[in-house]
């Protein structure tokens, strides 16, 4: 991404330290979508990169559905939702994927992806990359080919581009 969007993203995020625990520094993205003039500069931001390259744009709910509605406007595809578990009604994919502490799960109806479409995956933040590589296997599972993962923010130290090898990770911003 051109080094202005980078810009853009790291003067409107907010960082917050101790939540949503002891010791953990949030990184707010909230100044960045109340602001419209910004918001809107980084959906065309993230559209320049990819406009005739993709058929479709998967979000990961929650955050990454606010970046992925007006992203697949702009580039004038679908949007495929990726879910948290028993939000969909069926038949949908399913992938439990390890966190921290416990487990959680990402579902997505197949029947919303063709095959052979091309997929862009985004989502606000990759951490440790569990949702990323969650997202991967269903889109794929679900006849689509992962074009890349577009992320606004990456917490390197976290080490989630390990679990994505192989496919095109794109972070507006690396901490
Ligand atoms: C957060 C964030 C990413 C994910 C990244 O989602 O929005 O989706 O964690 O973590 P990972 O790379 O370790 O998998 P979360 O479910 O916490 O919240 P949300 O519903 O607000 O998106
Ligand atoms: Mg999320």
């Amino acid at each position: 991404f051109p080094a202005q969007l980078t810009d853009l993203v790291r003067d409107h995020v907010r960082e917050v330290a101790d939540f949503p625990a002891p010791g953990v520094l949030f990184r707010d993205i909230t100044p960045l979508l109340a602001d419209g003039a910004a918001f809107g500069a980084l959906v065309r931001g993230l559209a320049e990169k990819y406009r005739g390259q993709v058929d479709a744009v998967a979000g990961l709910e929650s955050r990454g559905f606010i970046l992925a509605a007006p992203l697949a406007l702009e580039l004038g595809v679908g949007m495929i939702t990726v879910r948290k578990a028993g939000r969909l009604p069926g038949p949908v994919l399913g992938v439990d994927y390890a966190l921290e502490y416990g487990t959680a799960r990402m579902e997505l109806r197949p029947e919303t992806i063709s095959e052979g479409q091309r997929v862009l995956i985004i989502d606000d933040v990759l951490a440790t990359g569990g949702t990323g590589a969650a997202a991967i296997e269903l889109v794929e599972r679900s006849g689509g080919d992962v074009v890349a993962l577009a992320m606004l923010l990456e917490l390197a130290a976290l080490g989630g581009r390990t679990k994505l090898d192989g496919y095109q990770v794109d972070s507006v911003l690396v901490y």
